[in-house]
């Protein structure tokens, strides 16, 4: 298995058998995506075992405000008091059925965060913001350190600090 993440590129991907069992998850891929990238709104990333094209796992990123009174207090006693701070959100992660459980959400977990931490030396951003289509699904950020945000508890962040230390104690 050689395993490659690389920027979707439309029609070179394969997406029409994309299965994650979340219809809207698999709907993204399959028709909003390629539009999403155009226009600027996201970058998705794929995961592909090359030589083949077809998509096992996929993530999308963009910038994204975060309102400061939503964070722990913790966190933001230490930001200044500006109503919204730049953040990168991580916006959507899906793994094909046939190749959960496999270490696929990991490393397509791990490669976001490498790549918003790379991104954040170059345009400043203090947290990754996760998103949680429903609660079976939480856990899997809580385990990396992500931490719900108050008000909406399916929203998830982990200061950039966080991410670079799991970087480097992972050695990515
Ligand atoms: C959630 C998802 C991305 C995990 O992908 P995966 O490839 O099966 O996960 P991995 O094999 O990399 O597992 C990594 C770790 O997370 C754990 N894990 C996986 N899914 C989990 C879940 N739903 N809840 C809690 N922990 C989970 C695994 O047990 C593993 O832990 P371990 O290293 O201690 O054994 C995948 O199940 C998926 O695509 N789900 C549907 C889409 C979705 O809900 N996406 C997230 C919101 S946008």
């Amino acid at each position: 298995m050689v395993l490659k993440i690389e920027l979707l590129e439309i029609p070179r991907h394969l997406r029409s058998s994309f299965c994650c069992g979340k219809d809207s998850l698999d709907n993204y891929i399959r028709k909003q995506a390629s539009q999403d990238l155009k226009r600027r709104i996201s970058t998705i990333f794929v995961l592909r075992d090359d030589p083949e094209l077809d998509v096992l796992a996929y993530y999308s990123l963009s910038s994204y405000a975060v309102d400061i009174t939503a964070l722990d207090q913790e966190f933001a006693k230490r930001l200044p008091r500006y109503p919204q701070l730049p953040a990168t959100l991580l916006g959507r992660l899906a793994v094909d059925h046939r190749h959960k459980g496999r270490g696929l959400g990991e490393l397509m977990l791990v490669d976001a965060l490498k790549r918003s931490f790379k991104a954040s030396e170059q345009v400043a951003s203090l947290a990754v913001i996760a998103e949680a289509l429903d609660e079976s699904v939480l856990d899997f950020y809580i385990n990396y350190g992500f931490q719900q945000f108050k008000q909406n508890p399916m929203k998830l962040y982990l200061p950039m600090k966080s991410v670079e230390k799991l970087c480097l104690d992972l050695g990515v």
